[in-house]
């Protein structure tokens, strides 16, 4: 694979064009925005950067949809971020129309890229471009599992005064306040969570993970970048790897958690193909109450959009 686009040179986009270039993995990177000059400027700064930190990877900007041509993963980042009191499903108006458009003008130049959707209300906007690309399923998902599960992890580090790095976690369902950390598959180092910090300790933490994004939006006036941008580098990166690393990634399920024509965030399998797994888990009662609660909040999102026939 050597082209990857990344669609929206904002604060998340410019972020993960930076961090995957820092990876050298692939030969070029487009950023494209609808301000194409600003794209030029970000590709620009970024890619002086190289001569500093030492990688090969060209990048570029654009606002001309031919520059993406053959494109082997293009992630998009484009749309409005959320200000001080919205929730992500405010968006949705705006950035429906934007993601969709953006899909479409993609597959004019790119036959079969991987499609890793950032924009918000993310599980919606997964569907709007699964729909608006006519790809498979596991070529088009979302990035929001690696980033929750990352506030969850720094929320745990800090509260255990242990490296982020050894805590695994597993996150379901949508990307908003009703999102499912699981404590059951939390391990530091192998070790059960639950045998090293107190149940209410444990549930603060978790309600923290859940309105994560909303305390960064409080405290920036914007979203946030740094942890959104690295982890959608990090599932280019898996891709480019062929790494069939497991994260949690907004997938489209049939059938699968009682869910039907939907996305929503579950465990799956990432490596040359896109989606080569996807893992159900043996989830307990509690646990599968919280899924479906949290399938019912984006199918009503879904409804919206649906009735805006983009
Ligand atoms: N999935 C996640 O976990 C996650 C995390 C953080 C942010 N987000 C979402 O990512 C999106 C981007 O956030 P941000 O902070 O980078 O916003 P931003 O405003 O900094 O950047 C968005 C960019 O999109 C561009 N844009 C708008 N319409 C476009 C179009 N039609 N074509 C091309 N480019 C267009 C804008 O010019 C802007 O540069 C928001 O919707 C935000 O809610 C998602």
């Amino acid at each position: 694979m050597s082209k990857v686009t990344i669609v929206g040179a904002g604060n998340v986009g410019a972020t993960a064009a930076n961090v995957l270039a820092h990876k050298d993995l692939v030969k070029e990177v487009v950023i494209l925005d609808i301000k194409g000059d600003f794209a030029q400027g970000k590709a620009l700064d970024s890619y002086q950067q190289a001569s500093v930190d030492g990688f090969s990877t060209r990048l570029t900007g654009t606002s001309d949809y031919a520059d993406t041509a053959n494109s082997d993963i293009v992630v998009i980042t484009a749309g409005i971020p959320r200000k001080p009191g919205m929730s992500r499903d405010d968006l949705i108006s705006t950035n429906a129309k934007i993601v969709t458009m953006v899909t479409r003008s993609i597959m004019e130049h790119s036959k079969n890229p991987i499609i890793i959707v950032v924009s918000n209300p993310l599980d919606v906007m997964t569907y709007a471009a699964y729909k608006a690309s006519g790809l498979p399923k596991s070529r088009v998902f979302g990035m929001a599992g690696i980033l929750d599960t990352a506030r969850y992890r720094a929320f745990l580090s800090m509260a255990l005064d242990v490296s982020s790095k050894d805590i695994q976690a597993m996150l379901l369902g949508g990307h908003g306040d009703t999102m499912v950390p699981l404590p059951r598959y939390t391990t530091v180092s192998g070790i059960p969570v639950t045998e090293l910090i107190g149940e209410e300790e444990l549930e603060a933490i978790v309600q923290r993970t859940k309105k994560g994004g909303g305390e960064l939006v409080k405290l920036m006036g914007t979203s946030a970048w740094y942890a959104p941008g690295a982890a959608a580098a990090q599932m280019v990166a898996a891709i480019l790897r062929d790494e069939q690393r497991i994260f949690p990634c907004c997938a489209f399920l049939e059938g699968e958690y009682g869910q039907d024509g939907i996305f929503l965030g579950v465990p799956v399998k990432l490596g040359k193909d896109g989606i080569s797994e996807l893992l159900e888990l043996k989830l307990n009662e509690a646990e599968m109450k919280l899924m479906h609660d949290s399938a019912d909040a984006v199918r009503d999102v879904l409804e919206v959009y649906k009735g805006m026939n983009v």
